[in-house]
């Protein structure tokens, strides 16, 4: 018996399609995680053995963490894993039904990767992004399929957050929404779409525009980073502020993110502050680091 992740059987249909997921990194390691709990046959594509073996390494002890809470039963977890295949050969992805991208959030790493997709899959398959700003219309501009690209944004960590934003492009047909949206909810995601294809979707510049504005307060002395985040935990029931959110998003990651929409929408709302900029400069970017807006460990 094939069981998706949130423990309900997966239709027959899906059992014998497969998914190929380009980048073994955190998101595409995730995304391969539940994919193939799912019942999906992944294959999961990166550029070194290395990213490959950390990627799996990262699924299997996810895995095992869910078993020995008990909210999966080995054997799944074993049949799981065993569905999922690796490799650096771009060319091994040929037959999937569905490719999702997850590789660097780099518009010509992408470019990259959508060519040779294009060229290699079969004229049906649809070709997803994981980009959390990019638009999707620029990514499908480089492939001969721009209806069949869409974006499918999930996030991290993978296995535990249940929001999956689908993100049409200016091309994305409606067959292609239903095919990622079928994806997604097979997954036990749940789904919004993002109608038209604004940098940033809706989530990204949701969190940038707290973040920035909660980086500028901060900046300028208005109030702590302590007292921003409890303004809005205890203000508007947040579950973490947006500078704890930063410092584990990364403040890296959420500067490039804040800086694409800015450069895609000129307003000027997203225009990265100083403070961020030289954080990350000095390499101060939240958790992965041990310096952010907070001290870690
Ligand atoms: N980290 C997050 O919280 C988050 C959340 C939502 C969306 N995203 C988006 O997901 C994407 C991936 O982010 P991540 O955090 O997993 O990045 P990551 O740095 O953890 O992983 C990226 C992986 O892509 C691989 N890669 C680079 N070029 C490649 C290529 N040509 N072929 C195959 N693999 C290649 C790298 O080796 C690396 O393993 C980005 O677009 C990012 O914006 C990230």
């Amino acid at each position: 018996m094939v069981k998706r992740y949130a423990g309900t059987r997966l239709g027959e249909s899906h059992v014998a399609r497969k998914l190929a997921v380009i980048g073994a990194g955190l998101m595409g390691s995730g995304i391969a995680q539940v994919s193939a709990q799912a019942g999906w046959d992944v294959v999961l594509r990166d550029v070194t053995d290395e990213a490959l073996a950390r990627g799996t390494g990262g699924i299997k002890a996810s895995y095992d963490k869910f078993v020995s809470k008990g909210k999966l039963a080995a054997e799944d977890a074993e049949a799981a894993l065993s569905r999922i295949t690796t490799t650096t050969d771009l060319d091994a992805v040929a037959d999937a039904d569905l490719v999702v991208e997850a590789v660097f959030e780099k518009l010509e790493v992408k470019h990259e990767i959508f060519r040779a997709l294009d060229k290699i899959v079969r004229d049906d398959a649809v070709l997803a992004s994981n980009t959390s700003a990019i638009p999707i219309t620029k990514i499908a501009a480089v492939t001969e399929r721009p209806e069949r690209v869409v974006g499918t944004h999930f996030f991290s960590p993978v296995p535990m957050m249940q929001l999956c934003e689908l993100v049409r492009g200016y091309k994305t047909s409606d067959e292609t929404l239903a095919t990622a949206r079928e994806f997604a909810e097979s997954v036990g995601k749940t789904c919004i779409v993002v109608n038209r294809d604004v940098a940033g979707f809706v989530t990204t510049r949701l969190i940038s525009a707290l973040v920035v504005e909660a980086a500028k307060l901060y900046e300028s002395g208005v109030a702590t980073a302590e007292d921003i985040d409890t303004a809005c935990k205890l203000g508007f029931g947040h579950a973490m502020g947006p500078l704890a959110t930063a410092d584990l998003t990364g403040v890296d990651i959420l500067l490039h993110a804040t800086g694409n929409i800015y450069t895609e929408s000129q307003d000027e709302k997203f225009a990265p502050p100083e403070l961020m900029r030289r954080m990350v400069d000095a390499g101060d970017i939240g958790r992965k680091s041990g310096q952010g807006f907070y001290k870690h460990g």
